[in-house]
């Protein structure tokens, strides 16, 4: 395939970022001026995403999407060097994929945990791992996608919330050891984001408190200093500023996007 790109162009991966909070993600890179790659399990839906990415120039168009499972270790190997063999490098990595369930911990099956730690953690630790070989010479810019569940403590998920601790720990030893490369590694800690996933989740804690989704939804709104749900296009603001230069000094890093929610 033809590469157009334009050299100073930042080469940027993504991934869940077919909707949601990768979507607006990938959306203020390529408004950045990155060409960014969309990569997700669902790439009917990545691939519909890609095509309404902002670009400067219909010739500079080459945003992509691709398939990729993240608890997959031979897919996810095979798309990053996919990407570095055709571009020779990735400055920017997103590692924002993720799932959850929810249930007392009581209830929480031996499923619930592995399915949790597989995709959010296992899926953060095989993409650093495949992301590093192609951003080593040239440093670049990780973010990783944890969460306020790390900050404050959420009942009814404590298996997303071990997995979320666990990309905090992660992404706090990366950023010590990928520091010899030039390589930064942040993480993003969202509130209560509007997307499919709060969608899935206020109708499981609405029956799990004998509440509707909608009471739920006003109860996160409550708990929320600035009054409002978090909205996806908040937290890329944050993963904007955490991979352009004004960063430069900021590594190992978590940043609440939460409204205050975690007071
Ligand atoms: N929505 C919130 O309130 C909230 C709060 C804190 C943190 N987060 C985190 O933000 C990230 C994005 O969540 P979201 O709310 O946009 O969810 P979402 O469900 O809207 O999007 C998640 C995306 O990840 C993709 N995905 C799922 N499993 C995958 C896999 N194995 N391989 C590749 N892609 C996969 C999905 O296809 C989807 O496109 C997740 O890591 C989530 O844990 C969300």
């Amino acid at each position: 395939m033809e590469n157009l790109y334009r050299a100073d162009q930042k080469i940027a991966v993504v991934t869940g970022a077919a909707t949601g909070i990768g979507k607006a993600i990938a959306t203020r890179l390529a408004h950045m001026g990155a060409l960014v790659v969309i990569a997700d399990l669902n790439l009917e839906a990545a691939q519909e995403t890609v095509g309404a990415l902002p670009c400067e120039k219909p010739e500079f168009q080459k945003h992509e999407a691709v398939y990729i499972d993240v608890t997959d270790e031979a897919s996810v190997k095979a798309v990053y060097d996919g990407i570095g063999k055709r571009f020779g490098r990735i400055d920017i990595a997103v590692n924002n994929a993720g799932v959850s369930t929810m249930n007392h911990l009581e209830n929480l099956t031996e499923r619930d945990w592995d399915f949790n730690m597989d995709v959010n953690a296992k899926g953060v630790f095989l993409c650093t791992k495949h992301e590093v070989p192609w951003m080593k010479e040239k440093g670049g810019a990780m973010v990783n996608t944890s969460s306020m569940a790390y900050l404050y403590s959420a009942p009814l998920l404590a298996h997303y919330t071990a997995s979320k601790f666990a990309v905090a720990g992660w992404s706090q030893t990366a950023a010590k050891e990928l520091s010899k490369y030039g390589i930064r590694v942040n993480y993003v800690c969202p509130g209560y984001v509007l997307t499919d996933m709060q969608n899935r989740e206020v109708v499981w804690e609405g029956s799990l408190r004998s509440m509707t989704g909608e009471e739920v939804r006003a109860d996160y709104v409550q708990q929320t200093p600035l009054g409002r749900l978090c909205r996806p296009e908040d937290v890329a603001n944050a993963v904007g500023f955490l991979v352009s230069p004004q960063a430069e000094f900021i590594t190992g890093a978590a940043i609440p996007v939460t409204g205050g929610a975690e007071l």
